[in-house]
Formats: C-alpha cells, sequence, structure tokens
C-alpha cells in the first residue's frame, strides 16, 4: 500500500503518434504500435508495464492518421485497471514536441514517458520508485548498451550512472549506451523543451531538451539494462521481437480442439475456438482464436494470428496476422504477413507467379 501511495500522484505519457515509415507495408493500415508481437500489440506490453509500476493515470499520445485505431484498441485502460485519456498530436514534431502538446494533461505531476513501440524484457517498477523517492533527480533515463549506437540516443555516463552527455544519433558515438526510449521526467522538462530547437531531421528531441537539463547544472541519472530490448523497426527486427517474446515469455496452454491425428509438442499456446484437424505444431507456438489449421505443420518460432486458415502447408518462424489464408504451400518460412493476405499457388502451370499486392510489399521468390 505505501508504495501505491508514493507513486500515485505519478503520471506516465505513451507516444503512439509518429508516422511509422520503417514498418511498411504494414503501416500503411495501422499504427506501428499496435503491430503484433506474439499476438499481442506492442502498445499493450507498454500499458502492462506501466500498470505493473504502479502508475494509473495514462495520457496516450496519438496522430490523427492513426489515432482512432489506437482508442478503439485500448479504450479506457480500464482492462489494465488504468485511467488512459487521448492527447491528439496534430504533427509528428518530435518526441519532445509530443511532451509539449501533452503539457496541460501533465500539469505538475513528475511522469514516466514510453515510447509506444518500444519492448523490453523486464520492468521498470524499481526505477519509478526511486525517481519518485529522490526529489534532487531532474530526470531518470533507460540505457543498454548496443552494437550500432549510431542509430539511436546515445548517453555518455560516470561511475555511479549519472548521466554526463547525451546526443541523438551521432555519426561518432561516444559510448555504445542508447537511450531505451524510456525516460522519467519532473515538469523542469518544459522549461528545457522552451529552450531547445529542432534538430537537423525538423524535430524537437527529448535527447536536446534532457541534455540541456544536464548543461544547466540539474542531475540526471541512468539505468542501464541487461535484459533484451526490442526494436521493432524492420521485418527482421519484427521476427526477432516474436522469437524473443515468445521463447521468454509463452507458456503451454491448448485450449482449443486438437483432433486424435493432430500432434501438438512443446510451448504451444492455442486459443479458444483453434482447431487442429490432421495437423503438427512444434512449439514455441501461439495460434489465436478461431484460427484453423488443416494438415498443416506449424512452429517453431510462429505466431497464427485469430481467424488465419492454413491448409495443406508448412509454415515456421514467421508472423502470419489476423485473418490470411495460406493454402498448398509446400514451405514458407521466415516471413510476415499482414492482415487477411492470401496465398496459395498459381492456377496456370506456367513458369510464372501471379500478384496482387500493395504498396512496399516485398516478393521473395525463388531463382
Ligand atoms: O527507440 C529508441 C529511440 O527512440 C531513442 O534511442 C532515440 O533517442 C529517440 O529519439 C527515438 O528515436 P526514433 O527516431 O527511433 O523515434 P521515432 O521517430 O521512431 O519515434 C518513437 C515513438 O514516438 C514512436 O512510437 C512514434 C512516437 N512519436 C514520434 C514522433 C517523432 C510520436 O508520438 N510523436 C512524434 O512526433
Amino acid at each position: 500500500m505505501d508504495g501505491d501511495f508514493r507513486t500515485s500522484q505519478m503520471k506516465a505519457l505513451v507516444l503512439s503518434g509518429g508516422s511509422g515509415t520503417r514498418l511498411r507495408p504494414l503501416t500503411y493500415t495501422g499504427a506501428k504500435q499496435l503491430v503484433p508481437v506474439a499476438n499481442k500489440p506492442i502498445l499493450f506490453y507498454v500499458l502492462e508495464n506501466i500498470a505493473a509500476a504502479g502508475v494509473r493515470q495514462v495520457g496516450i499520445v496519438i496522430a490523427p492518421e492513426t489515432g482512432q485505431e489506437v482508442m478503439e484498441a485500448v479504450g479506457n485502460g480500464s482492462r489494465w485497471n488504468l485511467e488512459v485519456e487521448y492527447i491528439l498530436q496534430e504533427r509528428p514534431l518530435g518526441l519532445a514536441h509530443a511532451v509539449l502538446t501533452a503539457k496541460g494533461y501533465l500539469g505538475e505531476a513528475p511522469f514516466l514517458m514510453y515510447l509506444g513501440d518500444n519492448l523490453i524484457g523486464c520492468r521498470v517498477t524499481d526505477q519509478v520508485q526511486a525517481f519518485r523517492e529522490d526529489v534532487s533527480l531532474s530526470a531518470s533515463i533507460f540505457l543498454k548498451a548496443v552494437a550500432n549506437p549510431r542509430a539511436f540516443g546515445v548517453a555518455v555516463v560516470d561511475g555511479d550512472g549519472r548521466v554526463v552527455d547525451l546526443v541523438e544519433k551521432p555519426q561518432t558515438p561516444p559510448s555504445d549506451l542508447a537511450l531505451v526510449g524510456i525516460y522519467l521526467f519532473r515538469p523542469e522538462i518544459f522549461e528545457a523543451i522552451d529552450n531547445i530547437k529542432p534538430s537537423a531531421r525538423g524535430e524537437l528531441e527529448i535527447t536536446d531538451a534532457i541534455s540541456w537539463l544536464i548543461r544547466n547544472g540539474r542531475k540526471v541519472q541512468s539505468h542501464t539494462i541487461d535484459t533484451w530490448w526490442l526494436d521493432t523497426g524492420k521485418k527482421d527486427d519484427l521476427l526477432l521481437a516474436n522469437d524473443t517474446v515468445m521463447d521468454d515469455w509463452l507458456h503451454r496452454r491448448v485450449d482449443g480442439t486438437v483432433d486424435a491425428e493432430s500432434r501438438v509438442t512443446g510451448r504451444v499456446h492455442m486459443e479458444e475456438g483453434a482447431e487442429l484437424i490432421r495437423s503438427e505444431v512444434r512449439g514455441p507456438v501461439i495460434i489465436g482464436r478461431g484460427a484453423r489449421l488443416v494438415e498443416a505443420t506449424v512452429g517453431p518460432f510462429t505466431a497464427i494470428g485469430p481467424g488465419v486458415v492454413i491448409e495443406r502447408s508448412s509454415v515456421d518462424h514467421s508472423v502470419i496476422m489476423e485473418g490470411c489464408h495460406i493454402r498448398d504451400i509446400p514451405r514458407l518460412e521466415n516471413s510476415v504477413l499482414g492482415r487477411r493476405v492470401r496465398v496459395f499457388p498459381a492456377a496456370t502451370h506456367h513458369d510464372s507467379i501471379s500478384l496482387m499486392v500493395g504498396d512496399d510489399c516485398v516478393i521473395e521468390v525463388k531463382r
């Protein structure tokens, strides 16, 4: 109870706006924060982590293009015992701009800011408590040692974890410690944002605002995580995120129906209403509600979304989203299929392929 009391004034700000160019074509029709990992939107993992840290009031920054979809998926947050409000950011003018847009919502509260497309393998509870209690801290950031720091905000810290320098996507990284996209702030961050200018990419960078705090003698602490952190930026990142989450968090639970001629081995989570007919599933695999596998071989490391139908086909190491239909495909692997994609053999016997695909799709065929 005591812990709950100390964090009760704290708010959370989840950034779920932006344009999501890297995950095209999936993000043409949906928010990147709602792309599923092990059949669950990334944003839901974020909200679970916020709830676990004892923070109840959450503002979600949304964009005009994808806001509706985010609101429909999350609702009022009661599923996580959260009170969710939405803040519209008209244009993606940067992370610090998003914070500024939320100024009215945040008021005087200290807050946990969380990028809605970031997935980490640990809780943030201890750091939230520590920040709440140590009012000498102006900000606190989460870091992770990475192989490619140039793609991120990069920090330099002293022996006690105090941040001494920060730079956004540097050509020559001063360290390998990347900003994970989870931050703790007090209202003085608004003063910092008022004092920065847009970066070369035309955005108000939160990294620059934190640098301003440091330059002005404020104390910025860091916590370097040693579990995984997944950026779901591109196809292979998304497949890796699925592998990691299924590897770490998936339990065997078969709620669907499995006929006598089917076999389910390993950690397979089969939701209610899913059906296996003369099929073999090798975990880790998750199968969404209402999916139907007929004479199929699926797994390992595969997420089958709700309502997917797979017939006489083999699928492994893939993400197959809601409503797809795969028929008579001997082997589909390392693939990400968006919603309602259909894959089946051509009706002709010519050596040709026949496609109906949207913009920015990638098709890899046998030479
Ligand atoms: O992923 C961690 C990195 O996130 C940090 O290392 C960087 O320091 C930080 O600047 C940020 O870099 P990105 O370039 O990857 O940020 P991105 O534009 O992908 O936006 C991150 C999230 O914030 C994403 O869910 C979209 C949302 N967003 C973004 C912008 C620019 C907004 O809600 N509003 C915005 O204006």
